[in-house]
């Protein structure tokens, strides 16, 4: 018979590494929500368009996209990026700005797949809609340094770029695209140019990176308006000592950017898929989704990225497990049963063996298990009332009565 395995480019998460996710999860969660966002649930699979109107140009929708018609005939697409999809709840819903949302949530890149690089793979984000004031920015890069530090990361460099807006952008396209005219480029983009000049700045062949060295730089190019806005985010980020280093050539993977635009890269990985986590500001989505015009801006960190940044680092480890109690019963079973409900009604994790084991292997699965202490009740214990309480620790035990199992637990726990 066929063994299945799970789809190439995709993994399974188990414990007791799956305990990480949770805490990730939790601590992003934690630093968020303290800054008024609000979890959002959005469907992992939308209408096709939703990310044709925000990415025509871009790898991610146009070669990327797990997209299919469905029974009843719609063209859908399974969800490559957190963005638009919040955009689209946002449009339909009309929630009142400010609009502070937050996600965890899987995503679909039909990509090659190597170190860092999945076909799903999962990002915690922020998205913030309803004005452009240039603190929120600050807000929002802030927030993405804090969830790196709080992890216990320290060799990430968050790269900072402003990708201007309606106003400075085309006249600044223009120039770069009579340069590029005139450079010796790669054959793909030799080509593919004059549609998106943008591109070009984020090839990484050496043809393309060597031709665009001295290319036009579009934050020498801003608008008034635009470099005043980058102005208070920079002077925003410097008040709070958040650390940046302005990168004029990121041009981020998605088309939907306007004014900042920001990168998290980690050293400590392969620089090919070393970008940790992105975002920016994407001031005429929710236009482009059929809403009112309303700016916004965001992040996404990929987890697993972080998570290798992490092990790189020797930072965030697994967790050690957290269970309180192992539950070693040798006359049967039924006080097992009867003692793990008791135990986890009052609120203490418990386990126990199954398949009435002998004393030696329930003891060795109590070992495995990480538990502090465990509960031990033989035919002595049973005819007595009593149960043996052992610290899986220091070693020392005693005999209490079962009248006052709980409070022992509790004071041994504590
Ligand atoms: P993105 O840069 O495409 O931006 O993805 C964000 C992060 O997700 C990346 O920095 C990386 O850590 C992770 N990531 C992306 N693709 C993969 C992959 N194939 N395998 C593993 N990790 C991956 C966005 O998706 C935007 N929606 C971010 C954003 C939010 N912009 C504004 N708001």
């Amino acid at each position: 018979m066929t063994e299945f395995r799970a789809p190439v480019g995709t993994r399974d998460v188990l414990p007791p590494e799956s305990a990480r996710w949770e805490r990730l999860a939790a601590l992003f969660a934690g630093q968020v929500e303290r800054a008024g966002y609000g979890l959002v649930l959005s469907p992992m699979f939308e209408d096709v368009g939703v990310f044709e109107r925000v990415g025509e140009g871009t790898d991610v929708v146009r070669k990327e996209m797990y997209d299919f018609d469905d029974k009843g005939g719609r063209r859908i697409a399974l969800r490559p990026e957190g963005t638009a999809s919040v955009v689209r709840a946002f449009v339909q819903h009309r929630p009142t700005p400010p609009f502070k949302a937050w996600y965890v949530a899987p995503n679909f890149r039909y990509e090659r797949p190597q170190a860092g690089r999945f076909r799903q793979h999962h990002q915690v984000g922020v998205e913030a809609l309803g004005t452009d004031d240039a603190d929120l920015d600050v807000e929002v890069l802030a927030l993405a340094w804090s969830v790196c530090s709080a992890l216990g990361l320290s060799q990430v460099t968050l790269l900072l770029n402003s990708l201007g807006d309606d106003v400075c952008r085309p006249a600044y396209l223009e120039s770069l695209r009579s340069f590029l005219g005139a450079a010796s480029l790669c054959d793909e983009h030799a080509a593919g140019y004059e549609k998106n000049p943008l591109r070009v700045l984020d090839c990484k062949r050496e043809t393309c990176v060597t031709a665009t060295a001295d290319a036009p730089r579009l934050v020498d190019q801003l608008c008034e308006p635009c470099a005043a806005h980058f102005g208070r985010v920079r002077a925003g980020l410097d008040s709070l000592g958040v650390p940046y280093t302005l990168q004029p050539r990121l041009v981020r993977g998605l088309d939907y950017y306007t004014r900042t635009t920001f990168e998290l890269a980690a050293e400590s990985l392969d620089s090919a898929q070393n970008a940790v986590g992105g975002g920016g500001r994407y001031d005429k989505l929710a236009e482009a989704l059929g809403g009112p015009a309303t700016p916004g801006i965001g992040f996404g960190m990929g987890v697993e990225r972080l998570l290798l940044a992490c092990d790189a680092e020797g930072v965030f480890p697994v967790p050690a497990s957290t269970l309180d109690v192992w539950v070693v019963d040798t006359t049967g079973g039924a006080e097992a049963v009867a003692l793990t409900h008791e135990l986890r009604g009052a609120g203490i994790s418990a386990d126990r063996s199954f398949d009435g084991r002998s004393m030696k292997s329930q003891f060795k699965s109590a070992d495995r298990s990480g538990a502090r202490l465990a509960l031990v009740v033989g035919d002595n214990e049973l005819a007595a009332g009593t149960v043996t309480l052992r610290d899986l620790r220091g070693g020392e035990q005693e005999t209490v009565d079962r009248a006052d199992l709980l409070k022992h637990v509790q004071e041994r726990l504590s």
